[in-house]
């Protein structure tokens, strides 16, 4: 997509990306961009009514299919209603999770066919890609003891550990396929460790930061 700047954020549970986009939103609005920070699924209030679906613990029921295809009708939605509009008219956006979680967790996580999703992703997508994406990348060790003690599982988080190791890999095989967009980061580091490794990648990349 011409115009605008479009980030995203991803990485398994406990990565930090929260924190993250916070210090960048700041730092890009002192640079003077308008940002707009937005997450998958649920980055408006239809797609809100998805995330609920999606994330429900009790729906256990929900197939892989049924399951990936609720994440792109979210994407879609998202995508026509806030992403598009706004890198259009030149603004930022800042996406918490974005298409790679869909590579991650359902094509390494649930094994649904590749070639299935490359062509769902493609109709969908079009041209809304990132121009960079952060991967806030985390041992499974370190994850599990960074999300200990916080709330109640949700359907995602309660699958077991292979699935998430899959998830892992899955994220790193995405960032090897796309050297020039994905930028792999360590985020077992510190918060300010992990945020000036941004900063000299999107310096790097030529985004004015
Ligand atoms: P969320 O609470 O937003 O997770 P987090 O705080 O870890 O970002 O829940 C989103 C869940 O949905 C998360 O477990 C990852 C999963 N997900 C997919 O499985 N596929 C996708 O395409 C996306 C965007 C998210």
């Amino acid at each position: 997509m011409s115009k605008g700047l479009f980030i995203s954020f991803e990485g398994i549970d406990g990565a930090g990306k929260t924190t993250q986009i916070n210090m960048l939103k700041a730092y890009l609005e002192d640079l003077g961009y308008t940002v707009t920070v937005t997450r998958e699924p649920g980055g408006s209030e239809l797609c809100n009514k998805i995330r609920n679906i999606l994330l429900d613990k009790d729906n256990t029921a929900l197939c892989s299919m049924a399951e990936l295809l609720l994440y792109y009708a979210d994407r879609a939605q998202h995508i026509n209603e806030v992403i598009a509009p706004r890198i259009a008219n030149g603004e930022c956006v800042i996406c918490d999770r974005y298409y790679d979680s869909s590579y991650a967790y359902q094509l390494a996580g649930r094994k649904i066919d590749e070639s299935v999703l490359n062509q769902l992703n493609d109709l969908v997508v079009k041209d809304a890609h990132p121009d960079v994406t952060f991967l806030l990348d985390l041992t499974l060790d370190v994850s599990l003891q960074r999300v200990s003690g916080r709330g109640e599982a949700d359907r995602l988080e309660l699958e077991g550990l292979s699935f998430k190791q899959r998830v892992r890999e899955g994220f790193l095989a995405q960032a090897n396929k796309h050297p020039e967009r994905i930028c792999v980061v360590d985020a077992s580091q510190s918060p300010d460790g992990i945020f000036s490794d941004i900063l000299s990648h999107l310096k790097k990349r030529g985004i004015k930061a």
